[in-house]
Parts: C-alpha cells; sequence; structure tokens
C-alpha cells in the first residue's frame, strides 16, 4: 500500500469501513472487559512487523505498534539511527534481509522513490507510512472520521454507501495551505469518493503537474468522480465547503525554507474569519493530520466545536488495524 492510487474505489470504501467497524467491536469488547473479538484476536500471532521511520513520528508509530500488538504480532521499530540503511548498506539489501525474516515493512522514508523500492524488492507487503509524495494510512483515518461524521450509524441504513463508495457523494472538502504528501492522497481519496475537493495554496505552492495527473486519474471508472479544483485565494476555495483541511506549511525536510513559507503562506491561516468571508457551509468541520502550529490553523477553529482533529487521530488506530487485516492477513485481498 504506497498510495490510495493503489486501490479501486470499491477497495478503499472497504478498508475505511473494516476501520470503523474494527473500532466499534473492540471498544464493545473493552467495554465488557474482553478480548478483542475475531478476526483480530490473534490475527498476527507469531509474525513480526518492522517498522523503518527515518523521520519523527507520533501517531504513526504509535498506531501501528498499538494495532500489531492488538493482533497478537510484535511489532519491530528500527528508528534511522538502529539500522544500517542510509549509512552503510543499500536500500535493496536491506529490503531483501528484513523481508526474509518479517511479515510486512511499515516504512516512513523521504523521498517516495525510496519506499517504491523497497516495495520492489521486498518478498512481504510493504505499506507507506509517509513519504513525500502520499500518506495512505492518514487518508484512511481521515475518510473514517468524515464517514463517523457525516453518516453516523443511527443513519447507516439510508447513507448511500455501496460496495464502491461510502455514501460521501456531493460533500465539499476545502484545503487551505501547503500541496503536500498528505493533500495528495486525500485528494485521490476524495476523486474516488465523489467528494468535491477545492485547493488553495499560493503562487509556487500548488499542486505540481505530475501530481495533477496522477490525481485526476483516479477519476477513470468511477461513475460520478470528485472534482478538483485549485485555487491561490483561500476563500474562494472555502466556499460551500463541509470540511476544512489543513496542514503544517513546513513539512519535514523543509525546515530550511521555513522563514521563506512563513512569509508566502501569509493570510492562508485557518480562522473563523476566514470560512465566514469564503462563505463555509454553517456547521463544517475542521480536519488536520497533526502535528499542528498556529499559524496554519489558530485556537478557535482548532479547538472550537467543529473540529475533529482528535477522532482523526485516533482513527489512526483503526486505519491501521484495517491496512494489516488487509495487507499482511489477508495477503492484499480487501474483505
Ligand atoms: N499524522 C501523522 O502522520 O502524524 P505523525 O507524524 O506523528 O505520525
Ligand atoms: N506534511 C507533513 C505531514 C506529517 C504527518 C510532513 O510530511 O511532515
Amino acid at each position: 500500500l504506497l498510495s490510495i492510487s493503489d486501490l479501486s474505489p470499491a477497495e478503499f470504501a472497504k478498508l475505511v469501513l473494516n476501520a470503523s467497524s474494527h473500532k466499534a467491536a473492540v471498544n464493545a469488547a473493552n467495554a465488557a472487559g474482553e478480548q478483542p473479538p475475531k478476526p483480530l484476536h490473534g490475527a498476527l500471532t507469531g509474525k513480526t512487523v518492522a517498522m523503518m521511520f527515518n523521520k519523527r513520528s507520533t501517531r504513526t508509530r504509535v498506531s501501528t505498534e498499538a494495532a500489531v500488538q492488538l493482533m497478537g504480532g510484535h511489532p519491530m521499530f528500527l528508528g534511522k539511527d538502529d539500522i544500517q540503511l542510509g549509512v552503510n548498506e543499500s536500500l535493496r539489501d536491506t529490503s531483501v534481509v528484513i523481508s526474509s525474516m518479517t511479515s510486512c515493512m511499515v516504512a516512513r522514508v523521504g523521498a517516495h522513490q525510496e519506499v517504491v523500492d523497497l516495495a520492489a524488492h521486498s518478498s512481504v507487503p510493504v505499506i507507506n507510512a509517509l513519504s513525500s509524495d502520499f500518506h495512505p494510512l492518514q487518508t484512511i483515518a481521515d475518510f473514517q472520521t468524515i464517514h463517523e461524521s457525516f453518516c453516523p450509524p443511527s443513519s447507516s441504513s439510508s447513507d448511500g454507501s455501496s460496495s464502491s463508495s461510502l455514501g460521501l457523494e456531493g460533500l465539499r472538502v476545502a484545503w487551505v495551505g501547503d500541496s503536500n504528501n498528505v493533500l495528495f492522497d486525500l485528494a485521490i481519496g476524495c476523486v474516488k469518493m465523489g467528494v468535491d475537493i477545492a485547493v488553495a495554496s499560493p503562487e509556487g505552492y500548488g499542486i505540481p503537474e505530475a501530481m495533477r495527473k496522477v490525481i485526476l486519474a483516479a477519476a477513470e471508472g468511477v461513475p460520478k468522480p470528485g472534482r478538483l479544483s485549485e485555487t491561490t485565494v483561500p476563500e474562494e476555495a472555502v466556499k460551500d465547503t463541509d470540511i476544512l483541511v489543513t496542514d503544517t506549511w513546513v513539512s519535514m525536510g523543509q525546515e530550511a525554507e521555513q522563514q521563506k513559507r512563513l512569509k508566502a503562506f501569509a493570510g492562508f491561516q485557518v480562522t473563523n474569519e476566514l470560512a465566514k468571508r469564503g462563505g463555509a457551509k454553517p456547521g463544517w468541520k475542521f480536519m488536520h493530520c497533526l502535528p499542528r502550529h498556529p499559524e496554519e490553523v489558530d485556537d478557535d477553529v482548532f479547538y472550537g466545536p467543529g473540529s475533529l482533529v482528535y477522532p482523526e487521530a485516533e482513527n489512526r488506530l483503526w486505519a491501521a488495524v484495517a491496512a494489516l487485516e488487509a495487507f499482511v492477513v489477508n495477503k492484499g485481498k480487501i474483505l
């Protein structure tokens, strides 16, 4: 699983729904003081999941370790100073060797090509835990959060979901901020699920042409794909939106550009005033993958009544469970 673009709409929707149903089942078991229910309990017994992280992480690390543990397996965290990779050994040799002793590699890398190369030489499934281009586990959790918020269980009989959609068609997402890895997979998910996405980034920080092609290609075979629109004016993107989303303006690895970026993104902070000026829908929700800095969103929004940021973070656990189940337990079949 290197990007949401690897998944058909049906596979993506199923992963999201599986994440939600595991959450409900495990929470019910916990409340009753019981073991996690099958098929999760013991699903990874005897299996080791290698977690190769060459960048910091709170959510991705904790959710992956907790998910493997919940399923009875052993998470083996390998930080950038723990293994020979990148200093003393090639990616190819590392991939062949680690995959010969484990059941899955979950990798957080720099350039996306690194995780592509890991997968090319691995004999076990590889899950992208964030690359320069994509963050698929985040997108699964984000759609789980959107689905829970806009189609709560009480409305599930009439939520319009089908085998290849989540019943979210017609919803509008506005991304205000940097065009980055988190946006790219989110946009691919939106196109596949019939959710319109409007992106506002400053001049020079928009979606690169090659990535725009990848996002638009996600519409292939989707009867009513979500539409992508782009602007440099935050108010335009926010118009009629149901959900406002942003992320850091300075991703990991871009620290040297911090001053330049803070200047370029002036006027892009998500605030209630921006939402009002732009004409966001009443009751609009706010999402952010975290970690968050106050420059991209103020406290009133981040801690406000429409903020979904903490359920969104918690859903990272269930996204990890659903991905490990699909790719490690069921060998890539999303059942
Ligand atoms: N959202 C996310 O991936 O957070 P971490 O960098 O803390 O894993
Ligand atoms: N865009 C951010 C996401 C962190 C989860 C980064 O790449 O640093």
